[in-house]
This record gives C-alpha cells, structure tokens and sequence, in this order.
C-alpha cells in the first residue's frame, strides 16, 4: 500500500496563541475540503500557542511540539518535558531542527536521547537532518546524514520504527536566506537517507517516511512531490498563511 502523503509545517517562534487558532481552523477547514484519505496534515507551533490549540478540535490537522527534554522532570529550567505535552495530547514532536542544532547547540546524542524519551512517552519523533554549506562545500554531506541518522537513532528498534519521521532539510536551504535545492540534488539524498535506514534496520527502514524541507514554495513543490523517496513536505514561510497553505496543497493534489 502506498504511504500517506505528509504535508507539515513548523511555525518557528512565530505566531501568538490567538493568531494560531484563527490560522488552524482555516487550515483544518481547508485540509477537510481536500477530501483527500491519503494525505495527512500536522502543524508545529510554539509551546505557549498548544494549550488553546489543543481544546480546538481539529478534525485533520494533528498538532506537534518544536522541541522537548528528554527528562520527565527535574532541574531543567526552561525545559518543556514529555509528560506536560501529552497532559495536552501532543504525540508528535520535531527534534533536532537545524536552528536548534546550530544556534542552540543540540548535538546527535542529545537528539538522539530525546528521541528515546519520545518513544517511552508513545510520541512520534520527527527528526531532522541535513548538511550545512559548509559541509555540503566539503563534499561530506552523505557522511553527515548517515552520522546524523545513526546517532539519532541509536537504542530505535525495527518494531519502533512506526514512530519514526525523518525530515531531510539541507541547512543551506533553509530560511529567508536559504536556496532551493533542486529536485535531482533531493532525489540523491533521500536515496542515501533510505539506504542508511535499510542498513540498519532491513526492510523496516523502507517504511519510515522522508520528508523534505527548506524553501519549499510553490514554484519547487511539484517538483519535489513527485519524487519516488519523498513521504512528504516539511514547509516553513510558504504555507505560514492559509492561502499559503491551500496553494501547496493543491499542488501536491494535481
Ligand atoms: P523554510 O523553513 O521553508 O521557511 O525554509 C523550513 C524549515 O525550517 O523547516
């Protein structure tokens, strides 16, 4: 059976509790108007916007956190641990988002804890990858994702892996100052993305879906949908609106 096709987005530190909810019921409305049964829809706002998001009740829009410690509890100041996101339903969480690797500092093993606390909490991990420039000028780009994914993964069983997103978002793609990366370029990596994952875990890893991310936008989404290893599209600025939202839809839908 063909995978579900996942179109996502995560909000940054963008968006108050109130802009949220008028955003997300625009959006749920639209993804119900899309009648599509295999597409599947989350968006990933900021911690403080989730508690009103949550009392929403969407209907197709599943939401997700931005981060999360690998802690239940205890002396982590500022953290967010699992057990307050499930308190609101939230069993999706995003890790290791690039700005949260290279602006704040989180390496492969701290991601990597984070996504076995994920798991523990019944949560599914959408973990993210890619090279930045300066690793993509070195030529170490598919030796940065397989060290990426293989860190990331570590003490992840076969039986766990329906828990398990990966988003490939090259660096160098991402933001206002990113550049799209072309279809061809996305192809190759999610090949070798699906080949690290076969390594390990045998044909489970085929079942993990690979979304792409950065600068995504409706003059590259086609582009990348079609692709035979793309499960999906990790959107940011483009689909911040629900004009923007409903415009890469219905490009994926054509
Ligand atoms: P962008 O963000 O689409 O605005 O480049 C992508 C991301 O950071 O996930």
């Amino acid at each position: 059976m063909k995978k579900p096709f996942l179109l996502g987005t995560n909000l940054k530190m963008n968006k108050t509790a109130a802009e949220l909810c008028s955003y997300l019921q625009q959006v749920d409305e639209l993804c119900l108007k899309a009648q599509q049964d295999n597409m599947r829809y989350f968006v990933i706002p900021s911690f403080t916007a989730l508690p009103d998001a949550s009392r929403l009740n969407l209907k197709q829009v599943r939401l997700g956190a931005q981060n999360m410690c690998w802690e239940d509890q205890g002396e982590y100041t500022g953290e967010i641990s699992p057990v307050m996101l499930n308190e609101f339903d939230i069993d999706l969480v995003e890790l290791g988002h690039s700005e949260r690797r290279n602006k704040f500092g989180e390496t492969d093993e701290m991601i990597n804890k984070k996504v076995l606390a994920a798991l523990r909490h019944n949560m599914t991990a959408l973990m993210c990858i890619g090279e930045t420039r300066e690793e993509l000028e070195a030529g170490e780009t598919y030796k940065v994702l397989r060290r990426q994914i293989t860190q990331g993964l570590q003490g992840v069983s076969g039986d766990q892996l329906d828990k398990i997103w990966i988003a490939y978002e090259p660096v160098w793609a991402i933001g206002v100052s990113g550049r799209s990366a072309p279809a061809s370029y996305v192809q190759e990596a999610h090949k070798v993305i699906r080949t690290v994952l076969c390594e390990l875990y045998g044909d489970s890893g085929k079942q993990i879906p690979l979304l792409f991310g950065g600068s995504v936008n409706p003059a590259n989404a086609a582009s990348y949908c079609v692709l035979e290893q793309v499960d999906g599209l990790f959107v940011g600025r483009a689909v911040w609106t629900p004009k923007g939202f409903s415009e890469i839809l219905h490009l994926i839908l054509e």
